[in-house]
């Protein structure tokens, strides 16, 4: 069985002292759930202080984008290896709004991916279409090629640990949330490309989660389904009551009949 994972994108919120009330509020919570991953992703300046209330705790800190060198003159990056010295566990690749304001394109998100898994921390690779792309029938192949782009060059070893999260881009931030139908169906072709680039093996195991406009409403729904194994959750993670709402259903989910 999969362990599924409940990952929060802050994104660009949240200061210092909100990001810490807000992560021990999360931790007081769910101090008692085991079967789910929980994760949390502030932003650069607050990984240090969130990374320290969560030493040895069941939740676990990720970031929002790592650059691919381990050190050098690149102002304004920050390297996996910093990232690791924080406490990181996770960090998110290839995010939307990375692709969309940033330049990142494939093959930055395939360099990105490389420094993670070489400093061992577990890449949640982002991949999704347009509104224009879905209307055109073309999310499959534009999913495919974004999952090709990223992973090019890397053995089923390399990838053993790597989450994909599915984020169609008209969903996030929008409140309008595929239906489980809609995410199923390309969750199911995520794992089927997955069994055709490496193994049956590694597309069992391979954690793909959902993202956008994920809510403590429509989160046991999207749960059910067969191949979503978990959300990356941006607006709602930022409200302590639904994030901890969103993980204690996914628990209890998975305790019963899911597996
Ligand atoms: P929302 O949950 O706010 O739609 O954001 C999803 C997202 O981008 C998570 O990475």
């Amino acid at each position: 069985m999969r362990q599924p994972i409940i990952a929060g994108n802050w994104k660009m919120y949240k200061n210092v002292n909100e990001a810490i009330e807000l992560v021990n509020n999360i931790k007081r919570e769910v101090y008692d759930v085991a079967n789910v991953g929980i994760v949390v992703c502030p932003t650069f300046t607050n990984l240090s202080d969130v990374g320290q209330m969560l030493v040895e705790n069941n939740v676990a800190l990720g970031a929002q984008n790592c650059y691919w060198e381990k050190e050098g003159a690149f102002t304004g990056e920050v390297s996996v290896d910093m990232l690791k010295s924080v406490g990181c566990k996770y960090v998110i690749i290839g995010h939307s709004e990375r692709r969309k304001y940033f330049g990142e394109t494939d093959e930055t998100v395939n360099m990105r991916i490389k420094a993670a898994i070489e400093s061992e921390i577990v890449p949640i690779l982002c991949v999704g279409e347009t509104l224009e792309e879905r209307e055109a029938s073309k999310t499959i192949e534009i999913v495919e090629t974004q999952i090709k782009g990223a992973l090019k060059g890397f053995s089923e070893k390399d990838i053993v640990s790597l989450v994909i999260a599915y984020e169609p881009v008209w969903a996030i931030g929008t409140g309008l949330t595929a239906t489980p139908d809609q995410a199923q169906e390309i969750h199911a072709a995520i794992r089927k490309l997955i069994a055709e680039l490496y193994s049956d093996v590694l597309a069992s195991s391979m954690r793909i989660i959902y993202g956008g406009s994920a809510k403590p409403e429509n989160i046991e729904e999207l749960m059910r389904e067969e191949d979503i194994d978990g959300g990356l959750i941006g607006g709602a993670s930022l409200k302590p009551e639904s994030f901890i709402d969103m993980i204690k259903k996914t628990s209890k989910l998975y305790e019963g009949t899911k597996d």
